[in-house]
């Protein structure tokens, strides 16, 4: 049941923390992390991830749900209501538009993971098949039809969930999905670790070669960290005013970051030691997952059935998040049109629709239209990731740290008082929120433009 007060919210905090949880575990896990530790010599980049993710990451992450909950509402208003300055809604509005932005080009991937599934569903990697994964990958995304038609797949199976509601769409589905995920990832993290030749990759993971650290891999460090947990675009302000009166958000900060960071690492584990057993360049890049993955599936003992679990993974995974995503969108044109859920979801798939094609088609045909130099399914992470979900993050931390207040900030931490939360945690939370993470987030912008 939602309490009353509240139009839709998840009937329990498990139910609560397993949506977040898959909104923070997505490509960026699985994808986009193990290609950064890749790139920046291994084990020192996870240590550098993950003291910013425990000192500067989970506050933030607690400061959305702190205006969410408090708030109520879609991101505009609960920003509006816990200030009480109507220009604070713009802070609501940009977030929806970040969340745009990234859904554009997520449903691509989303779309090539539903391809890649299928390819393994029908052996297409499995042990000695012959294929030249470089080529299969590049013929599929430049193609002009078949990369939208997936996408378009992916955005209907999104939007179905979306349209079920928040507790028989998105809590259901996370309770789903989040374990499975786990599991799966652990088998085939286990096949592995346990390849001949795959000690290389654990060491590799593990021990720290602090020299081969760059500052450029510090802000990586940085921006991977939010785009992981979700931060800056307002998706757990979305999920915070639909989290009960009576749940622990200090507690779930800490259980979302902690499970987000373990899958991460786990994903390190299931993908490096497979690259280095088989003696690929693990510094490979974007292509990391569709082009090198596949051709080691199809030298491994049970290749078929790895590639086919691992795709199945990576399709979870970019469901869940995207679902939030799209959550985000949907419940700001809700609030701004006060057109019903269904109505507001359809219109949200068809404009993305829209500019999903036209970021699937930068792949191939319009390759040649560049923005600033880089081509638009490009320029849209780029300006997601870099620009507005940094600038998103510091929006978040300035109104708790400086119009919010530590009073209210204290308050809605404790429930009103009914919950326990150490004095000296919740200080130095606050501090933090308050002083440390603007600096840092302003000092990242700056070295990023000189
Ligand atoms: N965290 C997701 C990932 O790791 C991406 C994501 C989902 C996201 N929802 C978001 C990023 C909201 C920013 C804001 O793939």
């Amino acid at each position: 049941m939602t309490e009353p007060g509240r139009k839709e919210g998840f009937s329990s905090n498990f139910g609560m923390v397993a949506a977040a949880v898959g909104s923070a575990i997505g490509l960026g896990n699985l994808w986009r992390f193990p290609y950064l530790v890749g790139q920046n010599g291994g084990a020192a980049f996870i240590i550098v991830y993950l003291i910013i993710t425990l000192v500067i990451s989970t506050p933030i992450l607690l400061a959305e749900s702190v205006i969410g909950r408090r708030g109520g509402g879609a991101p505009a208003e609960a920003y509006r209501n816990v200030t009480g300055r109507k220009a604070w809604g713009a802070a609501g509005i940009m977030g929806m538009i970040t969340c745009f932005m990234i859904m554009s080009f997520y449903v691509v991937v989303g779309g090539w993971t539903i391809k890649y599934l299928l390819l393994s569903c029908v052996m297409q990697f499995h042990r000695g098949a012959q294929i030249d994964s470089g080529a299969l990958f590049t013929g599929f995304m430049t193609d002009s039809t078949a990369p939208i038609a997936y996408s378009i797949l992916f955005i209907l199976l999104t939007i179905i969930i979306i349209i079920l509601g928040v507790q028989k769409g998105i809590e259901k589905t996370s309770k789903l999905m989040m374990p499975m995920l786990f599991v799966l990832i652990i088998l085939i993290g286990i096949r592995s670790v346990t390849l001949p030749g795959a000690k290389v990759g654990i060491a590799y993971l593990f021990n720290p070669d602090f020299s081969s650290l760059t500052f450029k891999s510090i802000l990586e460090a940085l921006g991977q960290s939010f785009f992981s947990l979700s931060l800056g675009a307002c998706m757990m302000i979305t999920y915070g005013a639909y989290t009960p009166k009576s749940s622990n958000l200090t507690k779930n900060a800490a259980v979302i970051s902690v499970s987000d960071t373990f899958f991460a690492v786990m994903a390190g584990c299931a993908i490096m030691p497979a690259v280095f057993a088989f003696g690929v360049n693990p510094t490979q890049g974007a292509g990391l997952v569709f082009v090198t993955l596949p051709q080691i599936f199809t030298q491994m003992p049970l290749g078929g059935v790895c590639s086919a679990l691992f795709f199945f993974a990576l399709f979870l995974a970019a469901v869940s998040s995207a679902v939030s995503l799209f959550e985000v969108i949907t419940s700001s044109l809700m609030s701004i049109t006060g057109k019903s859920r269904r109505t507001s979801a359809i219109i949200v798939a068809l404009v993305l629709t829209a500019t999903g094609s036209v970021c699937s088609l930068s792949q191939g045909v319009l390759r040649g239209v560049t923005i600033a130099g880089m081509n638009i399914f490009d320029q849209f992470d780029y300006l997601s990731s870099n620009f507005l979900m940094t600038t998103g993050g510091l929006l978040t931390v300035v109104c708790i740290g400086w119009c919010v207040g530590k009073e209210a900030f204290l308050d809605e931490i404790t429930a009103g008082g009914t919950i326990r939360v150490n004095r000296t945690l919740a200080s130095i939370l606050f501090f933090i929120i308050k002083y440390v993470a603007p600096v840092v987030i302003v000092g990242t912008a700056i070295s990023i433009i000189f």
